[in-house]
């Protein structure tokens, strides 16, 4: 989630900006694909079971007695046990823990997740899990079920932030300015701890179950990227999850309709003519008080916008006026026609304000580099699974109707292409101190809920097929 988005902060937000891309931008040694990578001996997170070799005793006769219970033809309460009791291994949990230690202790930036994208096909592998890579660069489509329709899509997203990590724990991040502080880690874990339980039951599956690993959340657009290279070919409905640190550990959390704010930006160069006193500066000045009015005077005061200059630059002498001044600021609203209509009036304001004083103005919204985040808007139906899936497996108390958040989500492009669903899972436990807002250098999560979203997950799309497969 892109918490930098998050602040009403604007100079906060730009300087984020500045930061992620500064950093991005710097030619990182790129790890070469040879066998010994960063994250070094295979060994050390080799999957709970290799293929072909016996399941461990503990499990066995649990999961045998659950399946003959029932085949899940129709979905059933004891086919969402069957699910929690493969996720309840103790050591899925151990390996997921390894696994979200290992990403953690090395992070990557937005499009170089060259070691964390071959840490997941080596355990894709193990499973024998087919995928087709690379998509965007790093990312995945990897496949669990008959092959045939239905399709459904499970999405996690990879990247780390150029943050110096300042919590002291043994699995501290490892690389100097970058951390994994918004738990992409944790949401790789638990989409690998998702295939697991769906190859497990794969028999069970009436369809096709979709998991896309996806580079560069935080910068850099990677969603539409992954789209752009087919992640959505035959995909019928999508979901995702992000850990948050507002729910206590392991409590579900979303909400139908707009869950997350669209986010924009704007540059514009207003010209004007010293030499005939045609003034920037002056209707600088103006567009910049009319903008003020986009959102105090033309939206619903219940439809949540923002509209904010957040830079100002012109001229640098003290007896001459500017050639030109350039705007810069950020946009944000909830519903999608909110969002597209704010961005059309900031370019007629700016445009118009300036022909008032004689200058002629021109807007960017940087739509080619993908800096439009669409708001994230949940389809009501697939809500309604999260919350159905949730509450079967955990319990009502264990799930909560979310707040909508003025932070942005590039899962927004693929909720604008298919139905989709944004859920979050607690991490909040005070007694861990995992208590920190995302994007903090102080951020932490509670590692218990790796199975718990594993589960999650895999439920979500075993269940889709379930009711939707013919
Ligand atoms: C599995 O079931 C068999 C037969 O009921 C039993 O003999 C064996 O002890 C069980 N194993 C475990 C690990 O529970
Ligand atoms: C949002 O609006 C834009 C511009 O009007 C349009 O291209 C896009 O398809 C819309 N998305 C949704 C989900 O309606
Ligand atoms: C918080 O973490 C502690 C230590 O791991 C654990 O004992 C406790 O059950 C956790 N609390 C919740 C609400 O999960
Ligand atoms: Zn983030
Ligand atoms: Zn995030």
């Amino acid at each position: 989630m892109n918490f930098q988005m998050f602040s009403f902060l604007a100079p906060f937000i730009i300087y984020m900006i500045v930061v992620i891309d500064s950093t991005v931008g710097h030619a990182e040694t790129i790890p070469s694909d040879h066998d010994s990578g960063f994250f070094g001996d295979r060994s050390y997170y080799s999957p709970i079971n290799k293929p072909n070799s016996p399941p461990s005793d503990a499990g066995k006769n649990y999961t045998c007695r659950i399946d003959t219970a029932s085949n899940c033809q129709v979905w059933s309460q004891s086919c969402s046990e069957a699910v929690l009791s493969l996720a309840r291994r103790p050591e899925m949990a151990d390996w997921l823990r390894r696994l979200r230690r290992t990403i953690h202790q090395n992070p990557e930036l937005a499009f170089q997740e060259f070691e964390t994208s071959r840490l997941i096909r080596y355990e894709l592998d193990q499973m024998e899990v087919s995928y087709r890579y690379p998509l965007a660069k790093t990312g995945i489509r990897a496949w669990i079920g008959t092959g045939g329709s239905p399709f459904v899509a499970l999405r996690a997203d990879m990247d780390a932030l150029p943050i110096q990590e300042a919590v002291e724990w043994e699995y501290k991040s490892k690389i100097a300015g970058k951390m994994h502080a918004c738990g992409h880690d944790a949401h790789v874990a638990m989409l690998i701890g998702a295939a697991k339980i769906l190859k497990t039951r794969e028999h069970h599956l009436k369809g096709t179950v979709i998991l896309l690993f996806q580079p560069a959340e935080e910068a850099g657009n990677g969603a539409k990227k992954m789209i752009g290279d087919g992640a959505l070919e035959d995909v019928e409905a999508i979901f995702a999850v992000h850990v948050s640190h507002e729910q206590p550990t392991a409590v579900i959390g979303s909400r139908p309709g707009p869950l997350l704010a669209g986010c924009g930006f704007f540059k514009a160069v207003i010209r004007g003519n010293p030499h005939h006193s045609v003034d920037p500066l002056l209707a600088a000045s103006a567009a910049v008080i009319s903008l003020q009015g986009i959102v105090s005077r033309e939206a619903n005061p219940l439809d949540s916008q923002v509209v904010s200059v957040t830079s100002v630059n012109g001229g640098n002498n003290l007896d001459i006026m500017p050639d030109t001044v350039v705007l810069c600021g950020t946009l944000r609203a909830f519903s999608n026609t909110s969002f597209y209509q704010v961005l059309r009036r900031i370019e007629e304001v700016i445009v118009e304000q300036a022909r008032v004083f004689r200058c002629s103005a021109t807007v960017d919204f940087f739509e080619k580099e993908y800096t439009i985040y669409p708001p994230t808007v949940n389809d009501e139906l697939m809500y309604q699974h999260v919350k159905k899936v949730a509450i079967d497996l955990f319990g009502p108390s264990n799930f909560r109707v979310a707040p909508p958040l003025m932070g942005a989500e590039d899962f927004s492009f693929f909720s604008e292409l298919v139905p989709a669903a944004f859920f979050y899972i607690g991490i909040r436990n005070e007694t861990l101190g995992s208590i920190h807002t995302a994007h903090s250098p102080y951020f932490m999560i509670d590692e218990d809920i790796l199975p718990t979203g594993a589960a999650t997950h895999a439920t979500i799309a075993e269940r889709y097929l379930n009711e939707h497969g013919r």
